[in-house]
Parts: structure tokens; C-alpha cells; sequence
């Protein structure tokens, strides 16, 4: 019976274990988590998701302090086109966050960056070139896009002079979306070095619409593999969504997949960005806890636990501290959502919103308890302590129980 470490990712010369953990943005794939992995001999990801607040966190820059008082003025206008990201800044954080993982990593691993398209940030064209470029610039080993179709994204790294040794990847949910990549960044002779094929169990955002329940990651990876061999592309593929133990990663590992990515299992490591008290959220958690639902203002459905304060808040939105997901003329169809509840209830202190939320705001807090399907197995893969809670794990254990367990075990803690 074959274990996960039986396998290697391959990277031109490069040797790895073919445990990939996938970028959860705002910090929850914090730098610790990554870095963790490299040592391991796998790849961790960071994430790029709001990275100037996550440098006044870590870093002691004053980025959002310092773009709330520019903007101050326009608070209480619903139109927040004038509202613009410092570009030097959002430079400067992808530099401290990307530099400081890449200075501390330490082992045969590497440690990429997760970059999502939909984060528009009112200027989609020229902040997503600056988080790309600066994130090579920084020494990243490795780019995966994701969160979007990412058409244009290589071109916009093209004369980089890393563009053709960092490892770039995509993610796709369909053989569709693989094949318009493809064709469209076809125009700068360079093939993705890996295609993270990501399932409708995922956690985070979802590449398919609500009716994902009819999609399977088992029939979209064989059916990319066969495009693949029938091009003869030889492109590693990565399955991820609901890669739940090491054998659920062999089984996809002996069917030609070169690596796998998961998430979920390490939502309730140490050195993941949760708060503790939000990781015994995310343990106790039963199946019908958890949903897909609309609330994202990217349009993208997005998988959460049904009790995080993000659903229904009404709060006012922080456009002028964040506004990661301003589109190209400055709209986010939360503004429209929280107009509209304030317009209808012109009296109240307090509002509330259902059908969206400010995702910004609520992420950047751990509000929105985004989570993948199997994350109410998480209490089976540790001890309940005599006080109720759950014991939190070390990233790796979890790896090694990834890297070594067989018979669709999962080791408990010591
Ligand atoms: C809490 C959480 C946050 C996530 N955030 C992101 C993200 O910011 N960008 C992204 O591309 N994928 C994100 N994902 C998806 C993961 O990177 C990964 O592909 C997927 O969850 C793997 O499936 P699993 O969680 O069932 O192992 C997130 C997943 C989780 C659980």
C-alpha cells in the first residue's frame, strides 16, 4: 500500500514532497505556516490578499492609517471611485511580507505567493502588476494565480527578469478556463509550471457557480490530464478540495497527478493566522454548520461557517482603510447592499445586511469564517481536552500525517 511519500514533485531538478498547502488569504496562510512546510520539504503558500494591512500587523508600517486620513473626506460618499491604493505602498508591503518568509525559509521546500485577480483594488491593470512584480522582485519562489481567469497576468510579468525562473502557476475549476489561459497568455511562449485544479469542496472562493454540488474534482482532473496528454503538455497537475487524508492524496497521486493541495487540515495548525478561538469554530463544527453562500461581493460563491459575524453585519464599509475589491470604477455591490439597508430603515443606529458582506473589513478581522467542505471532520483528527476544546496541532504533525499515513488514517496528536 503506497503513502504520499512514495511520490516526488518534480521542478526541473528539484525534488519535492508532493504536499502542496494552498494560500488562505488574509493572513490565515501566515509566513510561520509557509515556512513551516519548506522546512518539511513541501510548498507553502503566503497570500498577497490585503498585504498593507497585513504589514501594519506584522511589520509596523502605518499603510492603512495612512490611506484612511487621505481619504477621510469621502466616508460618507457612496461613491468611492476616488479612492486609490498608494502603489509605492502596496509595493513596499509585498516586499516586507514576500522578504521576510523568503529570508527566514530554511529547507529543501519552497514557498509561493497566492495572488487573486478579483482583488480589483479600484485599479485591477496596475495594482495587480505591482503585487506580481513586486512579489519577484522579493525573491518568491513561486506564483500561483488564483481567483480569477488571469488572461492577461503573464504579460504583465513578461519583462520581468524573473519571468522564466520563478515557478508560475494557475488554478482552474474547469478544462475551459485551463484551455482560454492557455490560449490567451499563449502570446508570451512561457507555460504554466504547474495547474492546481481546484474542486467544489474547497474552502475560500469557489470557480463555480451554486450549482457546484454537480461538479466532481475526480472527473475534472481526468479530463484535464486527457487534454494534456492529447496536447502533449507535460504540466504537473494538483488536485485540491477535500484531499482530506493521505490516502484521499495517493488515490490521486497513482491516477498521474504530481502533487496535491490542501487547506482545510491546516486551518487548525499552530502557526496558522486563526485566532485560537476561531479555530474551535472551525473543530466543532457539524456538516449542516457549514454552507456555500453569496455573501462575497466578488461574485465568486464562497464556502463559510454559518455562525461568523460576517453574514448579516451591517457595517458601514471600509473602503477608505481597505477597499480591496473596488472594481474599475470604484463599485463593490456591498456599497449598494448597505445603501439600501440604510435608505430602508432611515431610523435605526444599526443595520443589517444579508445578501452581502464587507468582505474587507470582516476578513481582515477572522470575521468570515471561510472553511472547506470537510472541515467538520477536523475534530476526528485530534483530542477533545477535559475543559471542551479541542487541541490545536502542529503544522507538522499534520504534514507528516499527510506525508506517511495509509488506510485513510489520520494520526491523532501525542
Ligand atoms: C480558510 C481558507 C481560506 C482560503 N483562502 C484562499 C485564498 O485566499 N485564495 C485561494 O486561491 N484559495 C483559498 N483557499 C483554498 C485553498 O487554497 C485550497 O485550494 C483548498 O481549500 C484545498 O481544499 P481543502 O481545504 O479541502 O484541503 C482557502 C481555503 C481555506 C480553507
Amino acid at each position: 500500500m503506497k503513502r504520499v511519500d512514495d511520490f516526488r514533485l518534480h521542478f526541473g531538478k528539484q525534488e519535492l514532497v508532493p504536499i502542496v498547502v494552498g494560500g488562505m488569504g488574509v493572513d490565515i496562510s501566515t509566513a510561520d505556516l509557509a515556512l513551516e512546510v519548506a522546512r518539511l520539504g513541501g510548498v507553502g503558500h503566503i497570500s498577497d490578499a490585503m498585504l498593507p494591512t497585513v504589514s501594519d500587523r506584522r511589520y509596523d508600517t502605518d499603510f492603512v492609517k495612512e490611506k484612511l486620513l487621505q481619504y477621510h473626506y469621502n466616508i460618507d460618499n457612496s461613491n468611492k471611485a476616488a479612492v486609490k491604493f498608494d502603489l509605492s505602498q502596496v509595493a513596499e508591503a509585498t516586499r516586507l511580507h514576500v522578504g521576510h518568509a523568503m529570508e527566514a525559509k530554511r529547507g529543501s521546500g519552497m514557498i509561493f505567493i497566492n495572488c487573486m485577480e478579483k482583488l480589483t483594488m479600484n485599479a485591477p491593470r496596475e495594482t495587480l502588476t505591482v503585487r506580481l512584480r513586486s512579489a519577484l522582485d522579493a525573491g518568491i519562489d513561486g506564483i500561483t494565480l488564483a481567483a480569477g481567469l488571469h488572461l492577461g497576468s503573464f504579460a504583465l510579468m513578461e519583462d520581468h527578469p524573473r519571468f522564466r525562473d520563478a515557478k508560475l502557476g494557475i488554478i482552474v475549476s474547469s478544462l475551459r478556463a485551463l484551455q482560454l489561459f492557455l490560449r490567451k497568455n499563449a502570446r508570451t511562449n512561457r507555460l504554466p509550471d504547474y495547474i492546481v485544479v481546484e474542486g467544489p469542496l474547497a474552502g475560500g472562493h469557489l470557480g463555480f457557480g451554486m450549482d457546484w454540488a454537480k461538479y466532481d474534482l475526480r472527473t475534472i482532473v481526468n479530463e484535464i490530464h486527457q487534454y494534456l496528454q492529447a496536447e502533449h503538455l507535460d504540466i504537473p497537475v494538483i488536485p485540491a478540495g477535500g484531499i482530506f487524508t493521505g490516502s484521499d492524496a495517493v488515490s490521486y497521486l497513482e491516477s498521474g497527478s504530481a502533487a496535491v493541495q490542501v487547506a482545510t487540515r491546516f486551518t487548525v495548525a499552530q502557526e496558522c493566522g486563526l485566532p485560537k478561538d476561531v479555530m474551535q469554530e472551525y473543530f466543532k463544527a457539524s456538516e449542516s454548520d457549514i454552507e456555500v453562500n453569496t455573501v462575497s461581493p466578488t461574485g465568486y460563491p464562497m464556502r463559510m461557517l454559518k455562525s461568523c459575524p460576517a453574514i448579516g453585519s451591517g457595517i458601514r464599509p471600509g473602503c477608505e482603510s481597505y477597499g480591496y475589491l473596488l472594481d474599475a470604477n470604484g463599485n463593490c455591490s456591498y456599497i449598494d447592499s448597505y445603501n439600501r439597508e440604510v435608505a430602508a430603515h432611515p431610523e435605526a443606529k444599526k443595520v443589517s445586511v444579508m445578501d452581502k458582506t464587507c468582505l474587507c473589513t470582516h476578513m481582515r478581522n477572522f470575521k468570515c469564517w471561510t472553511c472547506g467542505h470537510y472541515t467538520y471532520r477536523l475534530k476526528d483528527t485530534t483530542h477533545k481536552l477535559a475543559d471542551g476544546s479541542y487541541q490545536v496541532l502542529s503544522a507538522e504533525h499534520i504534514f507528516r500525517d499527510y506525508q506517511f499515513s495509509i488506510d485513510n488514517k489520520v494520526a491523532l496528536p501525542e
